[in-house]
């Protein structure tokens, strides 16, 4: 995708195939659909009468209007004037890009970054554009048989109209939103392809192609032997589940200058390390999971695919700073070697594990990662992960769980998750819930009972994080979408790269 910026001036001028303008509830125009409006003669203020409601996200198309270059004027609804937010921008934008990928149009121009609104900049709105854009071209036929070319989008060149003076704030902003697209392209594309593709190598591979696409990233991926040399016995008592080989994947991401840290943040030295769980299928092992929706566990990897889609949008942005991405990946299934219910595993921070459950297996393969991110001396570090359907029940498919003792770290995600319309809600994570993973037989258990299941999984994985400032992220009910538009939806890479933007 070609993403530009012009000046707004002379609008009825402009040549594009479609040139999109805001309209607000109560018939109020936004000033490019004013400018419109006056170049034929109130023919917006006619339709919009009659015919146009105005809601958030309705288009309305009108075509050859008088005095006006562009053959289709595309009104955007807005919703009420005194509502309009970054949100209300953000479905906009998304519209009238679903418009102009109905309509099979290969280029567009939208007036929509230019109006403005109080709680964010024309750089945020360049990107959410941009992003939104992304989210309306993508479109996934990796797996049929015969691809429908006819069906792939055709928009090819996407132009905002800004004023002289926010240019080059604006070409910032599509350059981040082009960026974040890219990364969430990458991280939804994995998610959605089969476990049968998919698999822990294919990841491996994927990780080293970024590897080679980007100088600054360098990609390590470790094999069985190797991860067994590292004493990763949590994590390999899962992989040795399946025929399928493990991989451990290392990426490490220098930036050219190093980060200056926001003001609020502490002026700590190391790395941001971003692990992400890499199940590349959930059969539950040998604590099997029910047949109906067995299919949806394929999305298991989707922390992973975050953390990969993340790197790529950093390196394409070239942010300062150092960023590490640690991705355990295997299957959990189950074959005469799998995990039992009752064995007790050593993790490689030394800790026994007995294994109530074969089901809880993210948290497995999780606590040996986290205890490999000691070794880069981290000043953050965040795990991302499909962990709980405990989380689905408490917080939906709108919010991410966002877990952390640490305050200042935990307001920076939330405040990142707004920013990025990709938000987070914290969940609690306090010493007493710690109790229910009490074990007789080992140090701790991989399962605290029914109450609390979201909540008793952090606190397992906080068990291994005590060298570091850490964030658990539980993105089960947010990383794809379920029934009919089944689907990956690239979260929460929205949100890691604005926390990292931040942090630059
Ligand atoms: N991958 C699942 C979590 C999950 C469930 C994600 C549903 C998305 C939708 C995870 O490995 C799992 O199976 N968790 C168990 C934990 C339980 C056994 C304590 C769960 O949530 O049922
Ligand atoms: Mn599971
Ligand atoms: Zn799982």
């Amino acid at each position: 995708m070609e993403f530009g910026t012009h000046t707004s001036a002379s609008l009825h001028r402009h040549k594009t195939p479609a040139l999109a303008v805001g309209v607000f509830d109560d018939g109020i125009l936004s000033p490019a659909a004013d400018i419109i409006d006056r170049a034929d003669h109130g023919a917006i203020r006619a339709v919009i009468q009659s015919e146009f409601s105005a809601k958030v996200g309705a288009t309305l198309v009108l075509r050859n209007l008088a005095g006006v270059a562009a053959p289709r004027v595309v009104l955007v609804g807005l919703g009420k004037q005194s509502e309009y937010s970054p949100k209300t921008h953000a479905r906009a934008e998304q519209a009238f890009a679903t418009y102009c990928v109905q309509a099979h149009l290969t280029e567009a121009t939208s007036t929509l970054v230019s109006i403005s609104c109080a709680q964010s900049t024309i750089r945020e709105r360049a990107r959410a554009a941009a992003a939104a854009v992304g989210e309306a071209t993508y479109h996934y036929d990796a797996t049929l048989g015969k691809p429908d070319v006819q069906a792939r989008p055709k928009l090819k060149a996407f132009n905002i109209l800004v004023e002289r003076t926010d240019q080059s704030n604006a070409q910032r902003g599509l350059r981040e939103g082009a960026a974040l697209a890219e990364g969430m392209s990458l991280a939804r594309t994995l998610g959605n392809l089969p476990g049968n593709i998919c698999t822990p190598t294919y990841l491996g591979e994927i990780a080293k192609k970024l590897g080679r696409e980007f100088k600054s990233i360098k990609v390590t991926v470790l094999d069985r032997k190797q991860i067994q040399a590292l004493g990763m016995g949590s994590f390999l008592s899962v992989a040795k589940g399946s025929d399928e080989e493990p991989r451990f994947i290392v990426m490490h991401y220098k930036g050219s200058a190093p980060a200056k840290r926001a003001s609020k943040e502490p002026a700590a030295a190391g790395p941001v390390v971003l692990v992400g769980k890499g199940i590349t299928f959930d059969s539950g092992g040998i604590s099997i999971k029910p047949a109906a929706t067995m299919d949806e566990m394929k999305y298991d990897m989707c922390g992973a695919a975050s953390v990969l889609g993340t790197l790529r949008a950093v390196a394409e942005l070239e942010l300062p700073g150092e960023i590490v991405g640690l991705i355990p990946t295997c299957e959990n299934l189950l074959n005469g070697s799998a995990n039992k219910p009752g064995d007790v595993v050593t993790s490689m921070s030394g800790l026994t594990i007995e294994i109530l459950n074969t089901d809880a297996e993210g948290r497995l393969i999780l606590c040996d990662a986290l205890t490999y991110a000691e070794r880069f001396k981290p000043s953050t570090v965040i795990d991302i992960a499909t962990l709980t359907g405990a989380c689905v029940v408490a917080l939906g498919n709108v919010n991410s769980g966002l877990f952390s003792k640490d305050d200042v770290l935990a307001d920076s995600l939330l405040a990142a998750g707004r920013q990025a319309l990709d938000p987070v809600w914290r969940m609690p994570l306090d010493d007493a819930y710690q109790e229910q993973l009490k074990s007789n037989f080992a140090d701790i258990a991989n399962i605290g009972g029914p109450p609390a299941g979201a909540v008793t999984a952090a606190c397992f994985l906080s068990r291994f994080t005590k060298a570091y400032r850490w964030a658990h992220l539980d993105i089960a009910g947010t990383a794809w979408r379920g029934g009919k538009d089944k689907g990956s939806t690239g979260r929460p890479v929205p949100l890691l790269l604005q926390f990292l933007l931040n942090q630059a």
